[in-house]
């Protein structure tokens, strides 16, 4: 028995849907009651929302449950939530006893009462995937920064050959059209003027018939909501009504996150990926079509099971072909439960890190192309953080690069800009109306 904790710390790792789930978590306990403690260390109760992508990933939940001890031995209450407790339900007690809760992603609108219960000596599991949604018993949106998420979709029908995802997160879900449009409202009365909506396949969402593009453009008609953008998109679910927004919808920022993986068709097959390396450069020949000026951005992995020296060589053609402004790049990790995991011809450790070193380096020349390409250009920056430097506020183009620039302005500020400098991951800029030096 503990005394029911008073205050808590939610700590999110992994994708953007994980900061969503774990900012709902914090309105819900909130709600509850509950106040926000500035960090781990002074919480009665701290929630490890936890991501399961990656073997370094899920292994960092249970080093960070152990870090949770303090100096004099005690310890808040600990909730595991997120992809990792879903994946290991119940063995997540059996590996440490500092776990006091497991909640997974589609449980936690029980958290309060988990809490509760973990409070008066019991150790709940919920790795639930109840047929009433989370989302119908959370608490309304309130308070928002300037630049919001805002899950539309959750889930995955895909099954990735490496992918975890489609067991932690469940099957597709789409939201209702209407809970999305009021939550939106609800964001823009509470500050924000960007929202970013979320699935794991989130160009799949649906309401029956009407897709994506519908959304977006009630969405879009919402007063004070300046930009949108979404993400994951699936390659296969890129239609062509969605990729038309793009050139009718003024608030849809022209950027596209549209993960490959890799370029050789034999290794996407492997990967059960459902498209080729020419059906996906044809959907980018589409996309820059209806918006030339449209920032690609891509997920890859290097050394997927069988990949040889040339499937590789087309994964760097494929990078060359689409000139990513911007990507993320992993070495393929094995995840247990997975088909991909027991494919023979493993590749070993070193080769995939010298494919990963060539991969960055030739992505990081496209991005740098990219930024540099928008040198001495006006754009407008949403300020989403301060800077290092005193006076220097940092924000996002349209194209999402992040603009360091000194100013006066505030965050969820728009201010106008011109760009300086380029590096592969920011540029730097001067207020419009100043001089450049
Ligand atoms: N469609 C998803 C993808 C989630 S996983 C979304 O909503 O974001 C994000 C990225 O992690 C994938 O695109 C893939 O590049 C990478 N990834 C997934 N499983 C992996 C594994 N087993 N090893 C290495 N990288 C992986
Ligand atoms: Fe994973 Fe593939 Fe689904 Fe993306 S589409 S979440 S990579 S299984
Ligand atoms: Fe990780 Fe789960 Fe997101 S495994 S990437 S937190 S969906």
């Amino acid at each position: 028995m503990t005394a029911p904790p008073k205050t808590y710390h939610v700590k999110s790792f992994g994708c953007q849907m994980n900061v969503y789930d774990g900012e709902r978590m914090a309105e819900l306990l909130g709600a509850n009651g509950m106040t926000p403690a500035p960090d781990s260390t002074s919480a009665d109760l701290v929630v490890l929302n936890t991501c399961h992508i990656r073997e370094k990933a899920a292994d960092r939940a249970y080093s960070d449950v152990g870090r949770l001890r303090r100096k004099d031995g005690s310890r808040p209450l600990i909730a595991l939530a997120g992809c990792v407790a879903q994946a290991e339900g119940e063995e997540a007690k059996r590996r440490t006893k500092m776990i006091d809760m497991v909640v997974g992603p589609q449980a936690y609108h029980r958290l309060p009462e988990m809490v509760a219960a973990a409070a008066a000596g019991s150790r709940p599991v919920d790795t639930d995937m109840p047929a009433i949604s989370k989302f119908d018993v959370l608490p309304a949106r309130r308070r928002s920064g300037p630049s919001a998420f805002l899950t539309v979709q959750e889930g995955c029908d895909k099954f990735c050959t490496y992918c975890v995802v489609p067991y932690t997160r469940g099957a597709e879900v789409s939201r209702p059209a209407a809970d999305i449009v009021a939550e939106a409202n609800a964001l823009a009365t509470g500050g924000a003027r960007e929202i970013t909506l979320l699935g794991q396949n989130v160009n799949a969402w649906s309401d029956g018939s009407a897709g994506l593009d519908h959304l977006i453009r009630a969405i879009a008609r919402i007063d004070g909501i300046e930009r949108i953008r979404y993400m994951t998109s699936h390659p296969t679910d890129m239609t062509d009504a969605l990729i038309a927004a793009h050139a009718e919808i003024p608030q849809l920022m022209p950027y596209l996150h549209l993960p490959v993986q890799a370029g050789s068709d034999r290794i996407l097959q492997a990967m059960n990926r459902s498209h080729s390396a020419a059906s996906y450069l044809h959907t980018i020949e589409k996309v820059r079509a209806a918006r030339p000026d449209i920032a690609i951005s891509g997920d890859f992995i290097v050394g997927f099971p069988g990949e040889t020296e040339n499937d590789f060589a087309a994964t760097l053609e494929i990078v060359d072909g689409v000139r990513y402004a911007a990507a993320y790049s992993f070495k393929y990790s094995p995840r247990p439960g997975t088909p991909a995991a027991t494919m023979p011809d493993q590749v070993p450790a070193e080769v995939m890190d010298e494919r990963l070193q060539r991969l960055q380096a030739r992505l990081a020349e496209h991005s740098l192309a990219f930024n540099r390409a928008t040198v001495g250009k006006a754009t407008t920056i949403l300020i989403d953080r301060k800077g290092r430097l005193p006076g220097q506020m940092i924000g996002k183009t349209p194209w999402l690069q992040s603009v360091f620039v000194e100013t006066d302005a505030s965050i969820g500020d728009m201010i106008d800009v011109v760009t300086t400098t380029a590096h592969p991951n920011s540029l730097g800029g001067v207020l419009a109306t100043t001089k450049a030096a």
